[in-house]
């Protein structure tokens, strides 16, 4: 029993490890805000630290309010999206309900430098794009390739629904609990064809509207 730590009060039930899985997650995807000097509050790069926040650290991923993106993962595709896959969901719950485990040190790797332990950036290369205000109905067929909501308040969410004459619908974009310190351009991993009299509707508060941008 010696080899436990002594904050582990339950039993350990899984396999995943600190030192093993979970760091790497934790580098990749929390380590960019989450360390000495950081965006957030407290840093998590290691088990020391990290021990003590399992339980909120399962409610933030399974909320998927960490790590922040604001957009709603399946609702429009876009690029940089630093969310995590279902199956690192799934292993930092299995992790924190198992008793959160550190594992052999020898697995440690090393915490990445800073730059590359930040959320993905990806190239937003600069792009001449043309902006339409919505809620707009589209009068001539437009790609388009990047969303940006406006005029939210903190707290609020936002879906921007493109209803094409065919009458399909898709969802271009939601927002859900909006912070305005984390609003970007989001670009869609593939510009999205919207046909000559597509109806571009924004619900979410009164004065929510949104900027798409289109290739010209
Ligand atoms: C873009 C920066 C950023 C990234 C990336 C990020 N966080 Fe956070 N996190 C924050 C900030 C800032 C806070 C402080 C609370 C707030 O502002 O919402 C926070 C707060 C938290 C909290 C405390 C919530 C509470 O109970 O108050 C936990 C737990 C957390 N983050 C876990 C994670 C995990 C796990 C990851 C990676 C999977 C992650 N975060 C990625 C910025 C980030």
């Amino acid at each position: 029993m010696a080899a436990l730590p002594a904050a582990a009060h339950e039993p350990i039930t899984t396999k995943l490890t600190w030192t093993q899985e979970i760091s790497r997650i934790f580098f990749k995807r929390c380590a960019g805000c989450h360390r000495e000097g950081g965006a957030a509050p407290m840093a998590l790069t290691t088990y020391d630290q990290v021990r003590p926040w399992a339980v909120a650290i399962k409610e933030e991923v399974l909320e998927r309010r960490m790590p922040p993106w604001g957009a709603v993962k399946g609702f429009g595709e876009f690029r940089g999206d630093p969310s995590l896959s279902i199956a690192e969901m799934n292993w930092i719950v299995s992790w924190v309900e198992g008793g959160a485990p550190n594992g052999d040190e020898i697995y440690l790797p090393p915490l990445p430098p800073r730059a590359e332990s930040g959320p993905p950036v990806e190239g937003l290369k600069p792009m001449r794009l043309k902006l339409i205000t919505l809620p707009a109905t589209l009068g001539v067929m437009v790609r388009a390739a990047s969303i940006q909501p406006r005029d939210l308040p903190t707290g609020a969410s936002m879906e921007v629904i493109a209803h094409r004459p065919d009458g399909s619908a898709e969802h271009l974009i939601w927002i859900r609990n909006y912070r305005a310190e984390w609003n970007r351009t989001y670009v869609f991993r593939e510009p999205v064809r919207l046909p000559k009299g597509t109806r571009i509707e924004v619900h979410g508060t009164a004065r929510a509207s949104a900027s798409l941008g289109v290739k010209p």
